[in-house]
């Protein structure tokens, strides 16, 4: 009997997917891709522990056998010799990578969804009645309504599972309600992340996105946090990360192939904000620099305002200067009574065009040049 909560997230990180599944209880758990068997373990020690397991599978190898299947042995009693076990229960996925020879690229985008399912999950599906099926997820920012319980974790994997499949991959990013709660410290044990590091790169196909991290959107001796977050230390740490990565723009932005470039963000850090949110502008002045100067992408995508925005190079509410797009997609109303409206993103050789839209209706599409 299965005791998979949800079918698999298939998160994209860096050049491996990082296959990750909730379980209802302790579990051994591995993939067999291909020929290969790659197991959730620890230095050779298979984890039982954990309600999420985590399996690197190298993307090359998943896209070219377009299938996976999962392997779960329920523990009955782990010890030191002679654990008891059930045994595995399997099941296999297809698998559809973002393919490097498609002409037009889908992508659905959820942000703030708050804890809330439903809606997030009836937007994509009616972007997808109107466009056709995605080719990849974005969650950005703010899919559990808080870290304070492990249960919250869950929605991610609800709205992945409806979503995608487990069949296509998922870009995620950390939102600043992310930061907020008791399990905060442990989010990485729960979801995607390069080496215990939020902010990371992804190739899927011909797109090179850059998944960056603000942390917490006031300043880090706000009262609200009371004395529990460091984000300045952190986002300088990026700030470093940033700088790397432009030492070797071939191998990644400027890799062959790359026809478009994202930037995945929860908080829109080169937009005007009022007090008390206007921090960080030598930190967010540089980040904005390096992306203008050095990574030129065509769009960034963000969350967090619970309203849309497109602002180009000439929008008033731009903190800083640059010619790239910055989109923000994610209509939220919270309450008895929740509104969800997500945004899609189509890529056809120089056109893209932003698609903001609720469960019934697509609200407005844009092209940008
Ligand atoms: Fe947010």
């Amino acid at each position: 009997m299965s005791i998979l909560k949800t079918k698999p997230a298939v998160f994209a990180v860096g050049n491996m997917y990082q296959i990750m599944v909730p379980v209802e209880s302790e579990s051994l758990l591995w993939i067999k891709c291909g020929n290969t068997c790659y197991y959730d373990e620890i230095n050779g020690v298979l984890r039982s522990g954990c309600l999420v397991h985590k399996v690197c599978v190298p993307m090359e190898e998943l896209d070219n056998v377009g299938e996976y299947t999962v392997y779960c042995r329920k523990i009955i009693k782990r010890k030191a010799y002679f654990t008891e076990s059930e045994e595995p229960y399997q099941e296999s996925f297809k698998f559809h990578p973002v393919s490097t020879n498609k002409k037009k690229i889908l992508a659905y985008q959820i942000g703030d969804a708050h804890n809330h399912v439903d809606g997030p999950v009836a937007a994509a599906k009616r972007f997808e009645e109107e466009y056709g099926k995605i080719d990849f997820l974005v969650l950005n920012g703010d899919i559990p309504d808080h870290s304070g319980t492990i249960e919250n974790f869950d929605t991610i994997y609800k709205i992945a599972d409806r979503i995608t499949g487990g069949e296509i991959p998922i870009i995620f990013a950390r939102g600043n309600h992310d930061l907020r709660g008791s399990f905060a410290e442990k989010l990485t044990d729960y979801t995607p992340n390069e080496n215990g590091n939020t902010y990371f790169t992804v190739r899927l196909g011909n797109i090179w996105a850059l998944v960056l991290d603000c942390g917490e959107d006031k300043a880090d001796d706000n009262c609200e946090y009371a004395h529990t977050v460091s984000c300045s230390p952190f986002r300088k740490r990026e700030t470093e990360y940033l700088k790397s990565l432009i030492k070797h723009p071939d191998e990644h932005y400027m890799a062959p192939g790359i026809s478009h470039r994202l930037v995945i963000a929860h908080f829109p850090f080169t937009q005007i904000s009022p007090e008390p949110f206007n921090i960080e502008n030598e930190i967010y002045g540089e980040w904005t620099r390096v992306l203008e100067n050095e990574i030129k992408p065509d769009l960034m995508l963000c969350a967090h305002m619970h309203d849309f925005g497109i602002h180009s190079s000439d929008s008033q509410n731009n903190r800083f200067e640059h010619s790239f797009t910055v989109v923000i997609g994610s209509k939220v109303i919270l309450g008895s009574e929740p509104y969800f409206a997500g945004m899609g993103l189509l890529l056809q050789g120089e056109k893209t065009e932003i698609v903001f839209n609720d469960d019934k209706e697509i609200l407005s599409a844009k092209n940008i040049d």
